[in-house]
C-alpha cells in the first residue's frame, strides 16, 4: 500500500469486461494497456487457461508493482457443464444437491482461470413478470437462505486458496426481485419490515456461510443500492459484520447520475465509495471521478485505502500473490461422465409434474409411436437458459434425442401441424401416434436479465398449436420450458398431463425422458406459487392475512370479481408416481399425553415427528414442508412462514419418520420496533406436502412466558 501511487490504488478498484459476452450497456474495449499500467485490478468475462494466464502475465510481469488480477465470470448454474436454472434446481429442495452442482461449477470455472463467480443470485422473487426469477431461489426466504449457504459452500469449498475454489458473490443486495410492475431495473419500494422479514435473511445466510463478495442491486426506492449507506455500510458491514468485497453491478456506479442522485462522475464515485463499494464494474466513475472527488474533498485517501485493502485481502485469500495462475495449473475438474451424470440428476430433480390426470405418466415400455410437437421439441441452445456461462450451446440433449435414447424401439419423430407441410409417411402423426409430446414455453432469450414480460403466458401461436394437438384426440403430455411460472389457465384446464421443465441444462432431454418413462420419479416441488392470472401478482404463500379474508359468500372480502384468489398451483406443489402420504404428526411429547396444546417455554426447542408411509407399488421420495402460523402477535404475522423442509425416500409399503426441531429463534419475528422478539401465546405448526391450506396438518402449541 505504501508503495502504491494514487492511480494504482484506484486501479485496484476498477473492473472491466474483456471479451464477450458483455452483460450491460457499456461496450467493451481492450484492457491490456490498462492492465499493464496498473489502472485495472480485475476483469470479467475473460475465461480460458491460456487467455487468463496471458493477461495475468502482463499484470504480474509488466506492471510496475506486479499486483495480480482476479478474473470474475457469471457462473450462475454451471460453467462448461450447465445445470438447470436455479429456479428449477430450487424445486429439488435439496441443499446437498445445490452445493454439489456449485462445487462442480467451481472446479470447471477455476480450471478455466476464473477466481470469482457473480453467483449465487439469491433474490427472493414473487413476480413472474420479472425475467430474473429464473436465476434465483423462488419466493421463500428460508429456501433462499438455504440455497445461499449451500452455493457459497459449493463455490468456495473450505479455502479460497484451493485452486478448485472460486470466490462467491452473493447478489443482488437487496430486494432486486421486487421491482415495480415486474419490470427489470425499475424502482423497488417496500417497507423496512418486509426487507427484514423477506429480503435480508438470504444475504445474512450467505455472509454467515463466508461469501467473499456481495454485489448490490441496481435499484431501490429513492436511494439506489450502489449508494445506500444504511443498508451497505450500517446493516451489511455494521450489523452483519461483512468484511469482504462489495463489487458494483455493471456500470451501476456511473448510473447514479441517471438515477438523479449524482451530478457528475466525481459525485457518483464519492457516493459509492462512501457507501462501501470497493470495485466499480465497467463504469468510468472510479477511474475518472475519484481523483476529482479527492481534490474536491468528497472522499478521503483513507476511504480509498480501505477499499484497496479489502480488494488486496481478497486476492491474498485467493492465493493469487503466491501463485497468480494456481487455478490454471490445477485443472482438477473430475471425470466428464460424472459431471454429466450430476447434471442429469439435477435436471431430473428439477422437473415438476404439475398434472397427471388419468395417470398418462409414466409411459408404458411398450409405447410404439410418439409424435413430438412444438417449438421446444428440438430446441438445443435454449435448454441452457439465459446464463449459459462457458457452456457449449451446440451440445445440450434435446427432448427428441432424450426420448429416442430412452425408448430405442419406439418410433419417435418431430411432427408439424402445418397442414401444407409435406408429412413424412413413416413418421407418427397426430392421427396415428400413441402419444403426443407437446413442447411449449419460452425461449431462453425470453428469460433472465432484461427479459421482463408484462403478460408471462405462452408465446404467440402456441395456443393454436395446442388446440390443434388437442383436436387430434391423442393422449398428450405437455412440457413447459420456461424461466418462470407461465400463466395459462386454459392449458391447465384442458390438458390432463403437464410438466414444468424450466431450462434444465445440458442433460435436459435425458432427464425429461427419465421422468416420462418412469425410470426416475417426478420429485420436483414448486419453489414459487404459480399464478392463475397476472392480476394476482404478487401472490405467494407467505402473504399476511387481511381483516376480510376472501370468502365466496361475502362480497365485502379481499377477492376479485373475475378471478379466484387461489393460485393455479401453490408453493410446494408437485406430483409423483410413488404414493407417499403423511400418516401422522406429533409435536412435542411423542406420546401426546399433554391432553391440550403442547406447552413449552421461551428458549426451548420444539420437536416435531412426521410419520409417512408409501402406500403404492413403487419406491419414491416425498418432500415435507414445515410452516409456522402465529395467529396473534403484536405484529400481524404471515399466514404461513416456512421454517423447515426435508425429503424422505420410501420403498413400497415402507413407513418412515421425518424429525424436525424448531429452535427457539424460529418463533421470533421483527417486533413493532423491528427488533427481533418472541412473544408468549399459541402457535400453529403446519405440516404438509405443499402450502395448499387444505393439505396442511395443523397442531397448536403454546409458548408460555
Ligand atoms: C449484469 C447483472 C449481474 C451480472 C453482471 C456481470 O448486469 O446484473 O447479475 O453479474 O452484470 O455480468
Amino acid at each position: 500500500m505504501s508503495e502504491m501511487r494514487l492511480a494504482e490504488k484506484i486501479g485496484q478498484l476498477v473492473m472491466v469486461t474483456a471479451g464477450t459476452p458483455v452483460t450491460g450497456p457499456v461496450a467493451a474495449g481492450d484492457p491490456t494497456s490498462g492492465v499493464r499500467d496498473g489502472r485495472i485490478g480485475s476483469l470479467l468475462n475473460l475465461w480460458g487457461t491460456e487467455a487468463t494466464a496471458a493477461m495475468q502475465a502482463i499484470a504480474v510481469g509488466e506492471s510496475r508493482l506486479g499486483i495480480p488480477l482476479f478474473f470474475g465470470f457469471d457462473v450462475v448454474h454451471g460453467h462448461r457443464t450447465v445445470f438447470p436454472i436455479p429456479l428449477g434446481e430450487a424445486a429439488a429442495f435439496d441443499p446437498d444437491l445445490w452445493e454439489a452442482t456449485a462445487r462442480t461449477a467451481a472446479e470447471e470455472a477455476a480450471a478455466d482461470g476464473i477466481d470469482l463467480t457473480f453467483a449465487p443470485m439469491i433474490d427472493v422473487a414473487r413476480d413472474p413478470r420479472w425475467g430474473r426469477m429464473a436465476e434465483g431461489p423462488g419466493e421463500d426466504p428460508l429456501v433462499a437462505s438455504r440455497m445461499a449457504a449451500a452455493k457459497v459452500r459449493g463455490f468456495q469449498g473450505t479455502s479460497l486458496a484451493d485452486p478448485r475454489s472460486v470466490a462467491a458473490t452473493a447478489k443482488h443486495f437487496v430486494a432486486y426481485g421486487a421491482p415495480a410492475a415486474g419490470r427489470d431495473y425499475a424502482t423497488v419500494d417496500l417497507s423496512e419490515r418486509t426487507l427484514r422479514e423477506v429480503y435480508l435473511p438470504p444475504f445474512a445466510a450467505a455472509v454467515r456461510a463466508g461469501a467473499a463478495a456481495v454485489m448490490p442491486a441496481f435499484n431501490i426506492a429513492g436511494v439506489p443500492m450502489t449508494a445506500h449507506v444504511p443498508l451497505l455500510r450500517d446493516w451489511l458491514r455494521g450489523e452483519l459484520g461483512f468484511e469482504g468485497v462489495l463489487v458494483s453491478d455493471y456500470n451501476a456506479v456511473g448510473e447514479l447520475r441517471t438515477h438523479g442522485v449524482a451530478a457528475d462522475l466525481a459525485e457518483a464515485a464519492a457516493l459509492a465509495l462512501t457507501a462501501g463499494i470497493d470495485i466499480d464494474m465497467m463504469s468510468p466513475a472510479y477511474e475518472q471521478g475519484l481523483p476529482e472527488a479527492l481534490d474536491r474533498g468528497l472522499v478521503t485517501l483513507a476511504d480509498i485505502d480501505a477499499a484497496v485493502r479489502r480488494v488486496l485481502a481478497l486476492k491474498e485469500r485467493l492465493g493469487l500473490f503466491d501463485a497468480p495462475t494456481r487455478r490454471q495449473q490445477a485443472r482438477g475438474t473430475g471425470v466428464p461422465s460424472a459431471r454429466r451424470e450430476r447434471a442429469r440428476e439435477a435436471a431430473r430433480r428439477s422437473i415438476v409434474l404439475l398434472k397427471n390426470d388419468g395417470g398418462i405418466l409414466p409411459l408404458p415400455r411398450t409405447i410404439g409411436r410418439i409424435a413430438v410437437v412444438g417449438p421446444l421439441a428440438e430446441a438445443r441452445a435454449d435448454m441452457l437458459g439465459p446464463w449459459w456461462g462457458a457452456g457449449d450451446r451446440t451440445t445440450p440433449v434435446t427432448v427428441i434425442e432424450g426420448l429416442r435414447a430412452a425408448l430405442p424401439d419406439a418410433v419417435i419423430a418431430p411432427v408439424t401441424t402445418d397442414p401444407d407441410a409435406a408429412a413424412d409417411p413413416t413418421a407418427p402423426d397426430l392421427r396415428t401416434a400413441d402419444l403426443v409430446v407437446l413442447c411449449l414455453g419460452e425461449t431462453a432469450a425470453m428469460s433472465g436479465e432484461a427479459a421482463s414480460r408484462a403478460d408471462p403466458g405462452l408465446p404467440d401461436g402456441q395456443r393454436a398449436l395446442a388446440d390443434a394437438v388437442l383436436a387430434s384426440g391423442r393422449p398428450v403430455v405437455v412440457l413447459l420450458s420456461s424461466g418462470r411460472p407461465l400463466i395459462a389457465p386454459w392449458l391447465f384446464n384442458t390438458f390432463p398431463c403437464v410438466l414444468a421443465a424450466w431450462f434444465l441444462g445440458h442433460q435436459a432431454g435425458h432427464a425429461i425422458a427419465d421422468v416420462l418413462t418412469g425410470h426416475a420419479d417426478a420429485t420436483g416441488r414448486l419453489p414459487v406459487t404459480w399464478p392463475r392470472a397476472v392480476g394476482q401478482i404478487p401472490i405467494h404463500a407467505g402473504d399476511r392475512p387481511s381483516g376480510r379474508p376472501a370468502s365466496p359468500d361475502d362480497p365485502y372480502t379481499s377477492r376479485y370479481l373475475d378471478v379466484s384468489v387461489a393460485p393455479q398451483f401453490p408453493f410446494g406443489h408437485g406430483l409423483s408416481f410413488a404414493e407417499i402420504a403423511i400418516a401422522g404428526v406429533e409435536v412435542g411429547d411423542p406420546d401426546g399425553l399433554a391432553g391440550g396444546p403442547y406447552t413449552f417455554r421461551a428458549g426451548d426447542a420444539v420437536d416435531i415427528r412426521v410419520r409417512l408411509e408409501n402406500r403404492g407399488g413403487r419406491g419414491g421420495e416425498e418432500t415435507v414442508f414445515l410452516f409456522l402460523r402465529d395467529p396473534v402477535a403484536s405484529v400481524a404475522r404471515p399466514q404461513l412462514e416456512l421454517k423447515d423442509f426435508a425429503r424422505i425416500g420410501l420403498a413400497p409399503g415402507d413407513r418412515g419418520v421425518l424429525r424436525f426441531r424448531l429452535a427457539a429463534d424460529a418463533f421470533a419475528f421483527p417486533g413493532p420496533d423491528l427488533a427481533p422478539r418472541t412473544e408468549p401465546g399459541d402457535f400453529e405448526i403446519c405440516v404438509g406436502r405443499s402450502a395448499d391450506p387444505d393439505g396442511l396438518i395443523r397442531t397448536r402449541v403454546r409458548l408460555t412466558a
